[in-house]
């Protein structure tokens, strides 16, 4: 206790910031008595001081932070080939092994995420804490094979996994949680959207379905020819069915991913389904694209608000170009030539279209990040 005192009157004295002088301090002190640790502190059953050692939080000594007993350098949960872990504790013990060259790897990431104003961490603990944490963080939208171990001590940052790193998700797309027994092709229509086969990629992970379902049975992978699945089994389902579980599908022999299918549909099964809004063009035909609201989108269009109808499309992509192209169509075909009277009406009916669809447009993109 009067160790650390003197050392920040020390650091007064010289002008020293604290933080600096208690971090020479600590390293003094550490060189002197061995028994003085930082540590991982967070862990629920177990931790990792600063000489790698891991053990049980009951054998933790509480005054010098360090481990009475445990496992120095433990790979435990680790694999050698990509050097990510399914323990926190043991991503740090195992980076820290001499041979894992923590001091050299030191000076490969920044304190801040690719931020080199934010410096290199001081001490291999500290950059082993850091890496392990940080790569946990990147991967946990990712598939399950990957979640579990999910810690790495690698520049990488990421397991080596038999499946292609799903593609993010568009952000039109909605994830619904489909009826028992119910394809997705039904549970999107239901919405007015239709199943895109090709993002099933990206929610066929565990956090995805925890998400829609309680998964109260766990999570993990069905065979990988149940082609019902991402899902979740209903409580109700026959005991060998597994109730309550929820499915990721894995991939199927001799391909390089899963075999997804939006048709597919099994009993008790509620699958969670990548679902794409219909195109715009699509609904605004099933409105009728009636003369005057099709010739306004025309002269609308050709009173040259450009900038208007530039940031709608942008905001709304795709989706709304078709929109345009189809009603513009419409238009062309209806419009009867000579009647200013009628095209002056259907311009101010064009101009508060297009402000419609940019306030519908916005609230999609202020959701996207
Ligand atoms: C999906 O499953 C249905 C029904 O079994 C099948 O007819 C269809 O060919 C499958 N589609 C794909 C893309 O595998």
């Amino acid at each position: 206790m009067h160790w650390p005192l003197a050392g920040l009157l020390l650091a007064a004295l010289l002008g020293l910031p604290a933080g600096a002088a208690a971090e020479q301090q600590r390293g003094r002190l550490l060189q002197q008595t061995p028994q003085d640790c930082s540590n991982t502190a967070s862990g629920r059953w177990f931790i990792t001081d600063d000489r790698g050692m891991v053990c049980e939080r009951q054998q933790l000594d509480h005054q010098s932070g360090c481990c009475t007993t445990g496992q120095q350098h433990s790979c435990d949960t680790c694999e050698a080939e990509d050097r990510c872990c399914s323990q926190y504790e043991h991503c740090v013990s195992c980076c820290l092994k001499p041979e894992n060259e923590p001091e050299a790897h030191m000076h490969d990431i920044y304190r801040g995420r690719n931020k080199p104003e934010t410096g290199h961490w001081e001490t291999p603990f500290q950059y082993c804490q850091a890496v392990c944490r940080t790569t946990a963080r990147s991967t946990q939208h990712e598939n399950a094979f990957i979640l579990d171990r999910k810690y790495c001590f690698s520049k990488l940052g990421r397991p080596h996994v038999p499946v292609p790193p799903a593609p993010p998700l568009p952000h039109s797309l909605k994830l619904v949680a489909g009826a028992a027994a119910q394809p997705c092709d039904a549970a999107c229509a239901a919405k007015g959207m239709a199943c895109k086969a090709e993002h099933f990629a990206g929610l066929n992970d565990c956090n995805s379905l925890r998400a829609k379902f309680m998964c109260e049975a766990g999570c993990g992978a069905a065979a990988s020819d149940q082609r019902e699945f991402p899902g979740y089994i209903e409580g109700s389902a026959p005991k060998h069915q597994r109730p309550a579980f929820c499915a990721v599908l894995p991939p199927f022999p001799g391909q390089a991913g899963p075999a997804f299918n939006c048709s597919q549909a099994a009993g008790s099964v509620r699958r969670l389904c990548p679902c794409e809004p219909l195109p715009a063009a699509a609904v605004a035909a099933s409105q009728g694209a009636g003369g005057a609201e099709g010739a306004a989108a025309q002269q609308a269009a050709e009173a040259g608000d450009t900038a208007q109808q530039a940031a709608a499309v942008a905001q709304q992509a795709a989706a709304v170009q078709e929109a345009q192209a189809q009603q513009q169509q419409a238009a062309a075909q209806q419009q009867q030539p000579g009647d200013a009277a009628a095209q002056q009406a259907a311009l101010q009916l064009g101009q508060q279209q297009q402000q419609q669809v940019q306030q519908q447009a916005q609230p999609q993109a202020a959701g996207t990040e």
